[in-house]
């Protein structure tokens, strides 16, 4: 058999492990599994959708079933530019948004038209396993800004923009952040706009969980109080359906139309048929009638998850309280290690994500990351128990704890 490895591009060898891909081929039956950031199929509009796509095959097959323009159907980037209006209180400028194939061609095509290698760009630690890859995979120098509680910490990132030559941009998830749910709170919102305006830094704000707050509210979005320096990647995965593989980017016109060219080399234009889907839907009122009930059964899974890990979870284990989204980020004893304890957890017959990957570099051994959005609330009990389980197992087998080494 020829050995074809010599002819794989260098960017192979960058791009990091397979735990994505793994999230993504789901759990073996029998294991409970907190892995993926998947919405629950709950949650899906099926009578809607049935009724809409069989219209649109009968009614627009030649717009519906056709290529489309690369930046997207020209009614559907209106529809987008409302609803950007209505809910983030800007409209963007016809040149100012594009529709994606969902939020990770943005990241995708954001590092097409802006990384050359070597180029620094700046996250926040830990983030998104998917934007990172994709970072790496351009071999962008991928700098890492300290997190507390309250997300980003903006006093880190002046400290760094201080000390050198600035990053091409800085990403950065301001809501529900994947993976430790936490949100940045209105006051460093100010501070980050302000800073990066100061600086010409462009600021690259992934939305992917903004319209899943458990109670209905929102803050500003970082695009909304500075569309001037920022580039907005949103994606209709959570609100409406992954399988649609739809989503925006909203930004300075000079940005998007780099953006729009990308798009060019990667699929030419998002499908035709999932567009006027969205576009039928969210006219008719769809997210309207749906996002309340999708809220309240996600609020209802954190609480369940919450109960559980404070009912079973040992003494030193700490977690995050997200107000949205579908996941927390536990923080176990510090002489654990989440990845080494995956055996043990699948015999036990439950799943996470371990959090190292989620870093750049080293850190984050002792971390892991639950989603509660598709696991019942029964199922979430059960998969903390077992998980609180080998926790504990792992925890007598491990060397004593800073005090006593
Ligand atoms: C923060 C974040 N950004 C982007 C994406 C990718 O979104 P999409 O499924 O639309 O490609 C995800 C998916 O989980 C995500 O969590």
């Amino acid at each position: 058999m020829t050995d074809f490895a010599q002819a794989f591009a260098r960017r192979t060898r960058l791009r990091g492990g397979d735990e994505l891909t793994a999230i993504l081929a789901g759990s073996p039956p029998g294991v409970l599994s907190m892995t993926g950031g998947f919405p629950n199929p709950a949650t899906f509009p099926t009578d809607e959708l049935d009724e809409i796509a069989a219209r649109l095959v009968r009614e627009d097959a030649a717009v519906a079933l056709q290529y489309t323009p690369c930046a997207g159907i020209a009614s559907v980037r209106e529809y987008l530019a409302e609803r950007q209006e209505q809910l983030q209180g800007r409209r963007p400028e016809s040149g100012e948004l594009i529709v994606t194939s969902g939020g990770m061609e943005c990241i995708a095509l954001t590092c097409q038209a802006l990384i050359d290698p070597g180029d620094t760009i700046a996250v926040e630690a830990p983030t998104y396993l998917g934007a990172l890859m994709a970072f790496a995979g351009a071999e962008a120098d991928v700098v890492a800004i300290a997190t507390d509680e309250d997300g980003l910490r903006v006093d880190a990132l002046a400290e760094r923009l201080a000390a050198g030559p600035p990053p091409k941009f800085l990403y950065t998830i301001p809501e529900y952040q994947n993976p430790t749910g936490r949100t940045l709170p209105l006051d460093r919102r100010r501070a980050l706009v302000e800073l990066c305006r100061r600086h010409g830094v462009l600021i690259f704000e992934d939305v992917a969980y903004r319209e899943l707050s458990f109670d209905g509210s929102s803050l500003p979005s970082l695009w909304s109080l500075a569309p001037d320096v920022v580039l907005q990647a949103g994606t209709f995965s959570k609100s409406f359906f992954p399988g649609v593989r739809l989503g925006w980017a909203a930004g300075p016109a000079q940005v998007i139309a780099e953006l729009a060219a990308a798009k060019q080399t990667t699929d030419q234009c998002a499908g035709g048929l999932g567009q006027r889907l969205l576009e039928e839907y969210g006219r008719a009122g769809g997210f309207e009638r749906h996002l309340p009930a999708a809220r309240a059964l996600y609020a209802s899974h954190w609480a369940a998850l919450s109960a559980a890990l404070t009912r079973h979870m040992p003494e030193g284990a700490d977690w995050t309280e997200p107000a949205g989204g579908f996941l927390t980020w536990v923080t176990l004893p510090e002489e654990l290690d989440a990845r080494a304890m995956r055996p043990a957890a699948g015999a036990a017959g439950v799943a996470y994500v371990p959090g190292a990957p989620f870093h750049v570099g080293d850190g984050g051994r002792n971390t892991l990351r639950l989603s509660f959005s598709h696991l019942t609330e029964t199922e979430l009990e059960t998969a903390v128990e077992r998980l609180a389980g080998v926790v504990r197992g792992a925890l007598e087998q491990a060397p004593a704890g800073p005090l006593a080494r």
